[in-house]
């Protein structure tokens, strides 16, 4: 599965490619920036001052959501029960064996990722961290359930290329573990993937383009179990869907993908949906494109 090409990014961090899912890891503006905007910065931190938080990392790859996440909770004191999912060992070896990614980030983060590596799990006072290796669809039943996370973080291959990921079926693995509060996190901001987190009863947020990128209509896509106004303060990340994002769910994009027992292949996932895509009455996405002049370039999901 695992053959990966290196990648330089614009911001000067390393990445990968997959040659087997033939994409890349990270945007090639920047791996470090795009964790920092849409992962990171979302995450609202600060809320975790002193205190602990549990968070899962679907599709761990090289470690960037981790690693900024853990150099974050190291320097404001937090205790962490951190879950990673990923299938293939390959990306944190490589991760593991280049300086100017392990530079980017304290010192701790290096131990805590050769123990993962080593050992699939870290332990010290502040941080408790577990590495489950193996298809995300069968790991994630092994996490207790009595574990609700404060922040999911969901970093698949896009649902096109992986769409094993994005399923009805494994959102709602998903959601069930994320607790009333937390933040299920993914720079997707497909109208599939958006309109299943809505359906499973989801509230959803688009996060902001960063004001210096505006190519891009959105950064991804927040979701929220209750989101309660006068606890959660207003994140200048995120805000509710735009008229133009509202109508995106209602074309034919947003047909769901589907995988009933959690272990179809790709084709299957995507041939069920384009024959669901056929039959549909909803309005062409194409359409909607026209209607509020989307390029090509400008639309990533
Ligand atoms: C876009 S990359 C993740 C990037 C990562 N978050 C990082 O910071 O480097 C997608 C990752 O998903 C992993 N993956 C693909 N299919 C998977 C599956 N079924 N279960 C778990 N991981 C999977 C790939 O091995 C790859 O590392």
């Amino acid at each position: 599965m695992s053959e990966l090409i290196e990648v330089l990014t614009k911001d000067g961090s390393y990445s990968l490619r997959s040659v087997f899912f033939q994409e890349n890891f990270h945007s090639l503006l920047g791996a470090l920036e795009e964790t920092k905007l849409k992962f990171t910065a979302p995450s609202d931190l600060q809320r975790f001052y002193g205190k602990s938080i549990n968070v899962l990392d679907i599709c761990f790859g090289l470690g960037y959501n981790s690693a900024s996440l853990l150099n974050e909770l190291i320097n404001q004191k937090s205790y962490l029960n951190l879950y990673a999912l990923e299938i293939d060992k390959k990306p944190l070896e490589y991760s593991l064996s280049n300086k100017s990614f392990l530079k980017l980030w304290a010192p701790k983060v290096k131990k805590i990722f050769e123990s993962v590596y080593q050992k699939d799990y870290f332990e010290d006072n502040f941080f408790k961290c577990s590495l489950l290796w193996g298809d995300a669809r069968e790991k994630i039943n092994i996490i207790p359930s009595s574990i609700k996370f404060d922040l999911i973080y969901l970093d698949g291959f896009s649902p096109q290329k992986c769409p094993q990921l994005w399923t009805i079926e494994f959102l709602s693995k998903v959601k069930e573990r994320l607790n009333s509060q937390g933040y299920l996190i993914t720079y997707s901001s497909s109208a599939a993937v958006r309109n299943t987190l809505r359906n499973l009863g989801l509230e959803i947020f688009t996060i902001k383009p960063s004001s210096n990128n505006r190519t891009f209509w959105s950064q991804g896509t927040i979701a929220i179990s209750k989101f309660d106004k006068n606890k959660l303060k207003p994140n200048i990340n995120f805000e509710k869907l735009s008229l133009m994002e509202e109508e995106h769910l209602l074309t034919k994009a947003s047909v769901p993908y589907r995988d009933q027992d959690l272990n179809s292949s790709k084709e299957d996932i995507i041939n069920k949906r384009l024959n669901e895509q056929f039959f549909s009455n909803l309005v062409s996405t194409k359409k909607w494109r026209e209607k509020w002049g989307m390029t090509k370039s400008s639309f990533k999901s």
